[in-house]
């Protein structure tokens, strides 16, 4: 399977994972053929791409990291908590959270992740531009309970954190929708409207009996940055509550690798060079060092390009050795289709490199080659934490 941009869809091609609306309802099951019809309304629900089975590449089949059940209660959850509120009353109406609910949905995953043998990220999570505040708060979630697990905390500080991660946004409840998604850049006035999430978030978990202040806590530091550059006190280093830090890290990852209103998603391989760069500096080395380790750079179904020209398909990544994925070749350097496909594992192969990677609706055939998808007018912005603090 492969991901492709749904502009890049075509009819015929075979949908390789369901793809699900917010609700939670089936849109697409695995195995449907796609029509012209279904590829409109999946343009017209903003949802970014979808994975496909390539002939090419075979059965190739990849697992989330928690099933799609435990995410989908998960989202579900989320968007009855934040959703349905209109800007008007948004500032005016207390949240009351069921904290029961909550802790079932972080329970749930972290017995889901416990349950797997290897905790590599190794799949896109693919959502729509409209699901993004509630996709976005599971993945935190998830992603900071694999962080948590890869440093050996105790399954109550597990619980803690992830309930922290779930709800770190909570504050954006009290911000007005137009500006959370304003897609031009903020005037100082809105920024520091955004910047108050942090404490309305605060605020409001204080008020609940169930959450605990370290999971508060979370939601009130989460923008604050290592080297004292953040907000809203300026904290620095140790003074960031630890569940606060590893939030810090991988909403910005999940935040990078997700297309936004104002920009596009940055390949997962180039968020894990900024997060890497930024270890020590706005970040905790330590932290970002566990979380990466279990990053694949390269997810399963992306097509690279190796350092000899050859071309192939990433089929999976050992942990340890993000950037040295297992290849799957489909073409020669010289560009002829490969008769047999082959797997390559870079992690042993020490020759070959991965080089480039091809944009997602690059479509390849053994009887007409390879075909790299036009750019697709990428703006890779440079990333700036003072500009969007809702990243
Ligand atoms: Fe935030």
């Amino acid at each position: 399977m492969r991901k492709i941009a749904v502009n890049d869809l075509k009819p015929g091609m075979v949908v390789a994972r369901a793809i699900y609306n917010a609700e939670g309802q089936v849109l697409l099951n695995k195995g449907a053929v796609l029509k012209p019809t279904y590829i409109i309304h999946l343009q017209e629900l903003g949802i970014p791409a979808v994975y496909i089975r390539d002939a090419m590449v075979g059965d190739l089949e990849v697992d989330d990291i928690v099933s799609e059940q435990t995410r989908l209660e998960a989202v579900k959850t989320m968007k009855e908590l934040l959703g349905g509120r209109t800007d008007r009353e948004a500032a005016h109406v207390p949240l009351l959270i069921n904290s029961d609910r909550i802790q079932r949905v972080v329970v749930k995953i972290i017995d889901d992740l416990l349950e797997r043998k290897e905790l590599m990220l190794n799949l896109i999570d693919i959502r729509a531009l409209d699901d993004y505040t509630f996709a976005h708060s599971v993945n935190v979630c998830i992603l900071a309970l694999v962080t948590g697990l890869t440093l050996r905390f105790s399954r109550r500080d597990l619980l803690h954190l992830g309930v922290g991660a779930l709800l770190h946004d909570v504050g954006k409840t009290c911000v007005p929708l137009h500006i959370l998604n304003k897609p031009g850049k903020l005037t100082m006035e809105e920024y520091e409207l955004v910047c108050r999430h942090t404490q309305y978030g605060f605020d409001i978990l204080r008020m609940q009996k169930e959450v605990s202040l370290v999971s508060a806590r979370v939601a009130l530091e989460h923008h604050e940055r290592y080297n004292g550059s953040g907000y809203p006190r300026g904290l620095k280093g140790e003074e960031i509550h630890p569940f606060a830090r590893i939030t810090g890290v991988v909403d910005v990852y999940d935040a990078l690798t997700a297309d936004r209103v104002y920009r596009r998603a940055y390949p997962p391989c180039e968020a894990y060079e900024m997060l890497a760069g930024a270890g020590n500096y706005t970040h905790d080395y330590k932290i970002v060092k566990a979380f990466l380790t279990n990053v694949a750079a390269y997810p399963a179904g992306t097509m690279v390009r190796l350092n000899n020209g050859a071309i192939g398909v990433v089929t999976g990544t050992a942990r340890g050795h993000s950037h040295q994925p297992q290849v799957r070749l489909l073409f020669h350097p010289s560009g002829e289709p490969c008769r047999e496909p082959y797997d390559l594992d870079l992690a042993t192969n020490l020759d070959y490199y991965v080089d480039s990677i091809l944009p997602a609706g690059t479509i390849a055939t053994a009887e007409e080659g390879y075909k790299v998808a036009e750019d697709d007018k990428r703006d890779y912005r440079v990333y700036n934490l003072g500009e969007r603090p809702d990243s």
